[in-house]
């Protein structure tokens, strides 16, 4: 799997990755904050998948309270209720089909997987938007902190890049289970971006991306380190100070 280009021509600038959209600006897994940093320049975007009512929905949490109108775990609502929910500014909660055909052509698309029930149909809904020619399997990334489902995810469908997520602590157990699934990188958080992580993790093979960076002393040490990709909820801010937009083909038809 590659590493992308900015560490091993030693240009050391990270791709710019909205974190949510740019949910700085906007409410955070909304259309509006995808468009936003579509806007912005941002060519990648990640997002967060739940399942309910067998239906796959862009939210980060599986409660209603923190981004919604709405109260309480999303199982407990009605899908028509829950599309009727304001997360913000007016918007709806997204299902992730909606932000597919958003973006294809415009952007690489980081999804995270927030449970095992999500896999199955999250597989179904990319492969259906490949078969459309509307994405290729390599715009299309997963994710997860769960890394028993990235390597279910791998056994199913090779196609899908996949990348383990790790929070505080990241250390040589991640990067054995990126190795071994046949990850294209490992998502980091901030607090676990050392330096000798990234050299182990690039020997392997493997890009190091880091959430969430958002200030400018933040993103200069991640330039400093090598790190790959940058998740962030400015993008505007991240591409001014030098985070890379890399171009997006217009996929696979
Ligand atoms: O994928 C990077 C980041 O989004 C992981 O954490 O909690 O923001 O989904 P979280
Ligand atoms: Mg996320």
């Amino acid at each position: 799997m590659p590493v992308e280009s900015s560490h091993i021509t030693g240009t050391s600038f990270p791709v710019c990755i909205a974190h949510r959209g740019a949910s700085g600006e906007e409410p955070e897994n909304t259309l509006r904050a995808f468009g936003r940093a579509l806007d912005m320049g941002a060519t990648w975007l990640e997002l967060d998948v739940h399942l309910a009512h067998d239906r796959l929905l862009v939210i980060h949490d599986p409660t209603l309270d923190r981004t919604t109108s709405g109260q309480g775990p999303l199982a407990a609502r009605p899908l028509a209720e829950i599309r009727a929910l304001d997360a913000g500014r007016g918007e709806q909660i997204p299902f992730l089909e909606e932000v597919l055909a958003l973006a294809a052509g415009r952007a690489r698309l980081n999804i995270e997987l927030k449970e095992y029930e999500a896999l199955g149909p999250t597989l179904a809904s990319l492969q259906r938007a490949v078969a459309a020619g509307k994405w290729s399997p390599d715009q299309l990334l997963l994710s997860a902190f769960d890394w028993d489902l990235l390597d279910r995810a791998r056994q199913r469908e090779p196609a899908f890049p996949v990348a383990p997520l790790v929070g505080k602590g990241a250390g040589a157990e991640v990067l054995e289970a990126g190795y071994r699934i046949g990850a294209e990188a490992v998502h980091i958080s901030r607090w676990s971006a050392r330096a000798r992580f990234v050299d182990a993790a690039h020997a392997r093979g493997l890009a190091v991306r880091v959430y969430p960076v958002n200030r400018r002393w933040e993103f200069e040490l991640m330039v400093r380190l090598g790190i790959d990709g940058v998740f962030t909820d400015y993008p505007d801010r991240a591409l001014a100070w030098g985070a890379r937009a890399p171009a997006v083909g217009a996929g696979s038809a």
